[in-house]
């Protein structure tokens, strides 16, 4: 059975003997074929939650994530953050992509990111592969604790072309 079967099914079970009420009926269908065309496209499906820290600096945060079970990425939509897993490394990336901002989506198909906008993609490591975009994704600094967290600071962000040894050295290696 499909899951549009399921819903279709579940629908009929629950109004047994009454008719259907056409809204509810169009609202499922629109909320199965959003979920099918999501997993066909690979968009991201991963979100991670931090834990908001204090930071030594006055009116700023620091963010502190588990380590990443598996490689891929997790979106953290409340922070605007992405932290990347991918070959033993991580890296935290600012979720709007460096060419006019858009938020960038996760294909974990084809392992890269994709601008929904003018289509650039980027590497899991945030490096440039297409597109209209002029710079690698901009990594945010990123550190591991004494307690194996990574602390993310998403105020210091690190351009490609402006900070290139500071880009380069934003990764936490496992
Ligand atoms: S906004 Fe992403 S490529 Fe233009």
């Amino acid at each position: 059975m499909t899951f549009s079967d399921r819903i279709n099914h579940d629908e009929q079970a629950d109004c047994e003997g009454c008719p259907l009420v056409p809204e509810r009926r169009e609202f499922l269908r629109s909320v199965s074929a959003l979920a099918l065309a999501a997993i066909s496209l690979g968009l991201p499906i991963r979100s991670a939650t931090a834990k908001v820290l204090a930071s030594a600096v006055a009116g700023r945060k620091q963010l502190s994530y588990a380590v990443p079970a598996v490689d891929g990425a997790d979106i953290d939509r409340d922070n605007d953050v992405i932290l990347v897993r991918y070959k033993n490394e991580v890296f935290a990336f600012n979720l709007s992509c460096p060419h006019q901002n858009t938020a960038l989506r996760w294909n974990e198909t084809d392992l890269r990111f994709q601008c929904p906008k003018h289509h650039s993609q980027y590497q899991p490591d945030g490096v440039f592969i297409t597109g209209r975009a002029t710079r690698n994704m901009d990594r945010l600094a990123i550190r591991r604790d004494a307690a194996n967290n990574i602390i993310v600071d998403p105020d210091t962000l690190y351009r490609s072309d402006e900070d290139a040894a500071q880009w380069q050295a934003a990764v936490v290696k496992l």
